[in-house]
């Protein structure tokens, strides 16, 4: 009998254009695709930090590297996907530990991580990049 349920038909849509997402599907997604970028982003960030403290030169040149309009909107981007990383993750964490976890709650926290995390982004990276 369980058998028969498992192989019973259920309906799939795999079509991505027509997947409408709820907020914390999209959360979750970002939250993987954040982490992804923040680990591929770890060798730049440390080769900036080590020429910003190897020589005057090297600071010299690691500050009008990072002074460039595009570094600024990559590393601007970078805050933002650390910011949500860090605000998700500790949803998570909350949700491991079966807080909040009804579907009404669990929409409100996605809410309060995307604001939070963009009010975030704004107060960091405009004080550290302008
Ligand atoms: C250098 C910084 C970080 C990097 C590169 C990083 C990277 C990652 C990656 C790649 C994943 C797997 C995502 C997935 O497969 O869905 C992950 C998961 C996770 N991260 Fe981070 N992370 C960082 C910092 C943090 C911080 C500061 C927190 C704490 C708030 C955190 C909390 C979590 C949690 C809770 C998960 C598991 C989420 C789940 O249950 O699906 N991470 N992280």
């Amino acid at each position: 009998m369980a058998e028969m349920t498992i192989k019973k038909k259920r309906p799939k849509n795999l079509d991505l254009k027509t997947i409408r997402l709820p907020l914390p599907g999209i959360l979750s997604i970002l939250h993987r695709i954040s982490g992804v970028g923040i680990f591929l982003m770890l060798p730049v960030l440390l080769w900036l930090l080590q020429s910003s403290l190897t020589s005057a030169d090297t600071f010299a040149m690691s500050r009008d590297f990072v002074a460039h309009p595009l570094v600024k909107l990559i590393l601007f981007g970078l805050i933002w996907f650390y910011m949500h990383h860090f605000c998700a993750g500790i949803r998570y964490l909350l949700l491991d530990l079966h807080k909040g976890i009804d579907l009404e709650s669990a929409r409100l926290s996605s809410k309060i991580v995307f604001a939070v995390s963009i009010v975030l982004t704004l107060i960091i990276g405009g004080k550290v990049l302008w």
